[in-house]
């Protein structure tokens, strides 16, 4: 086990100068505001003991600003002896050269330098005497050094320093400011400048030229990131080692995809996982969850997956239902299963523990496993969550993984839902620690805090110094969440024999390649669906892109605009389920004046016309890394205007939305990259039936601008990209019906007429299909042929007999086109408008087979 006893302290001081001996001197203390190094983080310091660390201080004014008490230039704290070359890299020696102001210093380091590949460089510190806790991510085995990088790194040796730039051009990139403060886990609403439920240590710079580069930090202990103006970034971390990863890009889509590269890919969700989900606390017995499904059924809005909250358990445990209210729960479950629909339940990780031994199976066979996080005499630590006294499972202990799944095929026996959403696994606890409190020792009264809501590491969680079965769960804190996905997802492979669906509240770095993230206990304001904006964003950069927002909001009373503006928005998120706290007003689309109901309905539908779309990008995240919801600076990295673009979102490289934020508002401005855009508008009518579909209009083109859109309260702003090809299909009640329905493609040529895109189809849930090779995937090109033409080519497959493709709508027709033929034959019925450009050509041809459509 690792102690705190080294707070490992990385400042990466600019290019350092050599310090005057016996205390810092004037030029060194010479540093701008904006550059200065915090040197007392822990407490204020008066100048005596300021001086007393070898720092500056300097008094400024009261509030936030510069810290007072600062490291000069080229403060010593470590010199690097024996520099030598290794297989992999280099590696060398730190020796201490000043005490620092915290106790334990470790006194030598032990550097090594990977240059794993031409774009990933490793940085790790160790302590060769005495092995720490790493984080047990399992990360690429590297044999050799790359021979050719786009990095270089210059070690200085006294003080040590590390510097790495980019070969090309000697852009320096360490230190370079984050985009993102991440601390220690906590159940608590989203709230502006306080740790909440997740940490991924990663961030990505952009550079002048819209190149990017990327930094890890593979380390699990609760840390402080402090970001300057100077540009800086400050690690300040606890506990673990300190190990780096920066990845070169160069452009900040390889960036994202060289990280996936380290903690994983994501994982394919079931199609099903990408229809509308609807949930509610409050849903308080089987009578009132089927009204709300046929609810939706008579009000005709499209549902997939219908979930409970806690309201389906006795007593609030897990695997348990309550046989009053919830008596024929296995039967309501087989009953939305005959409507072609899904189930979700709610599932925490707390174990009730107060009931009498054989009453409650998941505890009395826990206990008998030894799967409990244990307190200091060795026994289950005993916290309190929702059915009060309650132990937490142990997920870093494979035995807990078995009982786990044991418990899961029990439950599933009995109800058999379809994917689990689990809760309250930051771990959340009501009681500090524990309900016999936490010792006083160094883990859970570290020399540092850093700065966590509360000022305490115990504060709405477990014992920092909870032992587990890996490490102390001061070690281990933010890899809770993670650890019950894994075990989560492994159970539901197992009892279902099917891909998992796992949604969790916490989240760490490598997360996505298990589970799905919904962003927790929103309120229902404007503020927290702008909001849900860059969390959606970021969590694709993290690799996570099964993500969203609860629509509407869950904490307190929605309005019907905000609520039809979150539906929009919502239609957007990767992952999209209306979720509502108990008490509130009911906020269920049927809920609404038949005006709300309807612009919700148009947006649901506008969703569940590109599911084709949305799938076939999950796909390219799951086997290449790519992100789905994107920012659209990740398309357009050389306009400097996109990268704090925040208030709109891209899906894939082909679709811009543009969402209305705020009250009252009919118009919104977005901005629009060079090019031409073309709107997806009459917001969905059914996008396949001949001839009726998307109109489409061009929008805009270069150079790229802000524009003012229209944006009535039933319409959300969608706009297609030049050069791609979108596969639609006929929207239906649920993606059981929809994946029948005939499919469409929108073509956006480019001025030259060109455009592609993909289709990756397979049956929606088995595990594995592209692993396996179970599926189609289809590759359409509109190229001239001659005189102007189109083409789609399939690669023949599985899973598509029956789909037929019954429509193509062309942007960007130039002149009337005098024929059109679908291989070979004649199409009469195709239409032409001169003034928006449009082509529509109703056909029906099997989408299983090589087609060719032609017009000239
Ligand atoms: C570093 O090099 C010096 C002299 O070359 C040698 O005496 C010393 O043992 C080396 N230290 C380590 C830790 O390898
Ligand atoms: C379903 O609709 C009926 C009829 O409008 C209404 O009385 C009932 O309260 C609704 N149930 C729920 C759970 O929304
Ligand atoms: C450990 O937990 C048990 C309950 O499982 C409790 O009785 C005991 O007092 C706890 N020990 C400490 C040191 O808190
Ligand atoms: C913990 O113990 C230390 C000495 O070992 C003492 O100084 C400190 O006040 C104690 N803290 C608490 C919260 O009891
Ligand atoms: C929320 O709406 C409910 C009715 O559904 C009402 O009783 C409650 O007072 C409202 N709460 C607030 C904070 O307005």
């Amino acid at each position: 086990m690792a102690g705190p006893r080294a707070v490992a302290l990385l400042a990466l001081l600019a290019l350092p100068v050599p310090a005057a001996a016996g205390g810092p001197a004037a030029a060194a203390c010479d540093v701008p505001p904006d550059g200065r190094f915090d040197c007392g983080p822990e407490r204020l310091l008066a100048r005596e003991g300021c001086e007393a660390r070898g720092c500056c201080y300097a008094p400024a004014g009261p509030g936030p600003g510069p810290p007072w008490c600062f490291f000069p230039r080229g403060y010593r704290s470590y010199r690097a002896e024996n520099l030598t070359v290794t297989a992999g890299g280099y590696t060398a020696r730190l020796r201490r050269v000043v005490a620092s102001f915290l106790p334990g210093d470790v006194g030598s380091l032990r550097l090594d330098v990977g240059l794993e590949t031409p774009t990933r460089l490793r940085i790790t510190l160790r302590d060769p005497a005495r092995p720490r806790y790493e984080v047990p991510l399992a990360t690429p085995r590297v044999g050799g050094r790359a021979a050719t990088t786009l990095y270089g790194v210059q070690v200085n040796q006294d003080p040590f320093g590390l510097v790495v730039y980019r070969q090309r051009g000697g852009q320096v990139l360490l230190p370079f400011p984050s985009r993102r403060d991440l601390v220690w886990k906590r159940d608590l609403a989203p709230a502006p400048a306080v740790n909440l439920y997740g940490s991924h240590p990663f961030y990505l710079g952009m550079e002048d030229g819209g190149l990017a580069h990327g930094v890890f930090l593979l380390n699990s202990n609760a840390m402080d990131v402090l970001l300057q103006p100077s540009p800086a970034l400050t690690w300040r971390t606890t506990g673990g080692i300190l190990d780096f990863y920066v990845f070169l890009g160069p452009d900040p889509k390889s960036v994202v995809r060289q990280y996936l590269d380290v903690v994983g890919f994501p994982f394919m969700p079931p199609y099903w996982g990408l229809g509308f989900h609807l949930c509610r606390w409050g849903y308080s017995s089987t009578d009132i969850t089927r009204q709300v499904v046929d609810n939706m059924t008579a009000a005709r809005f499209p549902l997939d997956v219908q979930w409970n909250d806690m309201d389906y358990m006795d007593a609030k445990r897990d695997f348990t239902f309550n046989k009053k209210s919830f008596k024929d729960y296995p039967e309501m479950v087989r009953d939305f299963h005959r409507r072609g629909l899904r189930y979700i339940m709610i599932v925490d990780p707390g174990i009730s523990s107060s009931g009498p031994p054989g009453t409650y199976k998941p505890y009395d066979e826990g206990l008998k496993r030894g799967v409990f996080i244990q307190n200091a005499t060795g026994q289950p630590l005993i916290g309190k969550v929702w059915p009060g006294p309650t132990a937490f499972p142990d997920f870093t202990n494979p035995e807990t993984h078995e009982w786990w799944h044991d418990m899961v095929k029990d439950f599933h026996n009995q109800v058999p839902f379809d994917g689990m959403w689990i809760d309250m696994n930051e771990p959340s606890n009501f009681v500090e620690g524990s309900q016999d409190g936490c010792p006083n020792n160094s883990l859970e009264q570290p020399p540092y805090v850093p700065g966590v809501f509360g000022g305490r590491l115990q504060a709405g969680t477990i014992c920092a110094s909870s032992q587990q079965y890996l490490s102390s769960h001061y070690n281990l804190h933010s890899l809770y969440g993670l650890t019950e996905a894994i075990a989560s997802h492994d159970a539901l492979l197992r009892v279902r024999g099917k891909r998992p669906f796992v949604i969790s509240r916490s989240t760490f770095a490598g997360h996505g390649h298990y589970a799905g993230h919904w962003t927790g206990d929103v309120s229902s304001n404007w503020e927290q669906l702008y909001y849900s904006i860059p969390e959606v964003l970021l969590f694709n950069l993290f690799g996570v892109p099964l993500v969203g927002a609860d629509i509407c909001g869950f904490v307190g009373n929605t309005s019907e605009e905000l609520c039809v503006r979150w539906t929009q928005l919502g239609a957007f998120y990767p992952f999209m389920r209306n979720h509502n706290d108990h008490g509130t007003r009911p906020q269920e689309p049927y809920t609404f004046s038949p005006a709300a109901q309807a612009a919700m309905r148009n947006a649901l539908r506008l969703r569940y016309s590109l599911l084709p779309f949305l799938y076939t990008l999950f796909h390219r995240a799951h086997s290449a890394g790519e992100t789905v919801a994107r920012p659209l600076f990740l398309e357009f990295p050389k306009d400097p205007n996109t990268w704090a673009v925040d208030r709109q979102l891209m899906w894939g490289g082909a679709l811009l939305i543009t969402p209305v934020l705020e009250p009252g508002k009919t118009k919104v401005s977005g901005y629009f990259p060079a090019g031409t855009w073309y709107s997806l508008a009459g917001v969905c009518a059914p996008c396949c039936t001949a001839g009726s579909q998307v109109a489409a209009r061009g929008a805009c083109a270069s150079p790229g601008q802000w524009i003012l859109l229209p944006a009535p309260l039933d319409t959300i702003n969608v706009h297609v990209r030049v050069g791609h090809i979108l596969p639609l299909q006929e929207p239906a009640f649920s993606t059981t019906e929809s994946r029948k329905k005939g499919m469409a493609l929108v073509v956006a040529l480019t001025l030259d007429g060109f455009a592609r895109g993909d289709l990756f189809w397979d049956d929606g849930e088995s595990w594995q299909t592209f692993e396996r090779g179970d599926y189609t995937e289809i590759l359409f090109l509109a190229t001239h042929v001659s005189d102007g033409g189109w083409r789609g080519a399939s690669r023949h497959g599985a899973h598509l007999d029956g789909v037929l493709l019954e429509a193509v709508t062309v942007l960007g027709v130039t002149s009337p086109p005098r024929q059109v033929l679908a291989n070979g034959v004649l199409v009469s019925d195709f239409s032409y408008r001169s003034d928006t450009q449009v082509l529509k050509v109703p056909v029906s041809l099997p989408m299983w087979e090589q087609f060719v459509i032609t017009w000239f």
